[in-house]
């Protein structure tokens, strides 16, 4: 278990009781400070070849693009290290450009631009995450799913190319030292388009569940739209008279739900659980898991926030202190109070993902732009929008 446990951490086990590191990274300093080099690894040599033949040509969504190993080499600068936009468990993420029109590779500022996943040799569960991938995402279209382009699957190497999302990740934005913080409004937005994203999912036949949400795999486009990426861990829900599917456990330390965690029992209120996370998150700007605030005790942000999130007069004490106070306090209140509902300790008191998503909707108002920072205030106390913006929400009107 260790390290992995003291940041968000992909965690798989099969017992209900601990937590060990699963497939994916733990999100500690030493593998971040090893990114360029681990990114740099040619080919995938443990990796297992029976898996291979597994039905990659007969069952990828035949909407997908299928690339070519030396294509998606040569999109990406050979997968240099200046073209590198992040790492995951999964492997290094790269930018690349292609062609608009053939999609064949082409030179750095022209076309379009993608992020091209690769796979790491080190990833034992990753054939089997990047085909569920392949599978959810390329038959799944919404405005809130990041849109997978193509993929490859040549030899060993396994690769997937998305839409781009020049914005980056929620994470970034809430937590990364020296950028701006986001506004209120946008905060709202996001979790309203994540919502969006996660009632779609749980609104279909197969009762889709994602399973991975936390701040990294919600992405944000030019216009700070948010869209889901990740979904080599989700898997259809239950349907007919089942109540949930039995799964091993994985998923992210601080975002799983405590019920899924102990039991491997999996249902669309997991995700509800998760999504009270990242509002959590969204209204304190702390880590769902925090090494600063835990003090080296394991403490999750649900802990530390639920005995301010039941008291009326103590909840807006968890709030970011980086918003300056611009927010509405009867809107922080209200989505407070909403992630409390999402953090039921027992599954079925929590709402659904449509309830949720209609309850921020009709509490927030969309019409008016703003800006995806906080506005700053000069010394006449005039309000300066930092950048116009398309798609925005006026305030809470609760
Ligand atoms: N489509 C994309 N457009 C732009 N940047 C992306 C895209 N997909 C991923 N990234 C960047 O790459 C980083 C790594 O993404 P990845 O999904 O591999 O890992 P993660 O979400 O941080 O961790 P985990 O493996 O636990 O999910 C992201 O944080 C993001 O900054
Ligand atoms: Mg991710």
């Amino acid at each position: 278990m260790g390290n992995c446990c003291r940041k968000p951490a992909k965690c798989a086990h099969a017992s209900s009781t601990n937590f060990s590191s699963g497939s994916k990274k733990s999100h500690n300093n030493e593998l971040k400070q090893d990114s360029t080099s681990s990114c740099q690894q040619a080919s995938l040599g443990s990796f297992n070849k029976s898996l291979i033949t597994s039905t990659v040509d007969a069952s990828v969504p035949s909407n997908l693009k299928s690339f070519s190993f030396i294509d998606l080499k040569n999109a990406t600068k050979n997968f240099r290290s200046e073209t590198l936009l992040g790492e995951g468990g999964f492997g290094c993420v790269f930018k690349g450009w292609l062609d608009e029109n053939t999609l064949a590779p082409t030179k750095p500022g022209s076309g379009i631009v993608v992020a091209v996943k690769r796979l790491k040799a080190e990833s034992s569960q990753g054939h089997k995450e990047w085909l569920a991938e392949v599978n959810y995402l390329g038959q799944l279209r919404h405005e809130n799913l990041v849109k997978l382009i193509g993929y490859c699957a040549e030899s060993e190497n396994r690769l997937l190319v998305y839409e781009f999302m020049p914005k980056g990740s929620l994470e970034n934005h809430l937590f990364r030292k020296g950028d701006q913080p986001i506004a209120w409004a946008m905060r709202m937005r996001i979790a309203i388009d994540v919502a969006r994203g996660l009632s779609f999912l749980h609104g279909l036949n197969a009762n889709v569940i994602y399973r991975d949400l936390k701040a990294s795999n919600i992405l944000l486009d030019s216009d700070y739209n948010a869209k889901l990426s990740d979904f080599g861990l989700a898997r259809d829900g239950p349907t007919g008279d089942n109540t949930h599917v039995s799964t091993k456990v994985v998923g992210t330390r601080g975002y799983a739900a405590p019920e899924y965690v102990a039991t491997g029992h999996l249902t669309p209120k997991s995700d509800v659980y998760s999504f009270g996370v990242v509002l959590l998150e969204l209204l304190s700007g702390r880590r769902a898991m925090d090494d600063e605030r835990a003090n080296f005790v394991e403490e999750t942000l649900v802990d530390w926030a639920k005995p301010f999130l039941s008291d009326p007069r103590r909840v807006l004490r968890i709030m970011d202190t980086r918003l300056g106070g611009q927010y509405s306090k009867k809107g922080a209140q209200a989505v407070a109070a909403l992630a409390l509902l999402c953090l039921h300790t027992d599954s079925k008191n929590r709402p659904q993902m449509i309830e949720v998503l209609t309850t921020l909707e009709k509490n927030i108002s969309k019409d008016m732009p703003t800006s995806p920072f906080p506005a700053k205030l000069d010394s006449h106390r005039i309000k300066h929008i930092n950048s116009p913006h398309r798609r925005v929400i006026e305030q809470l009107r609760i």
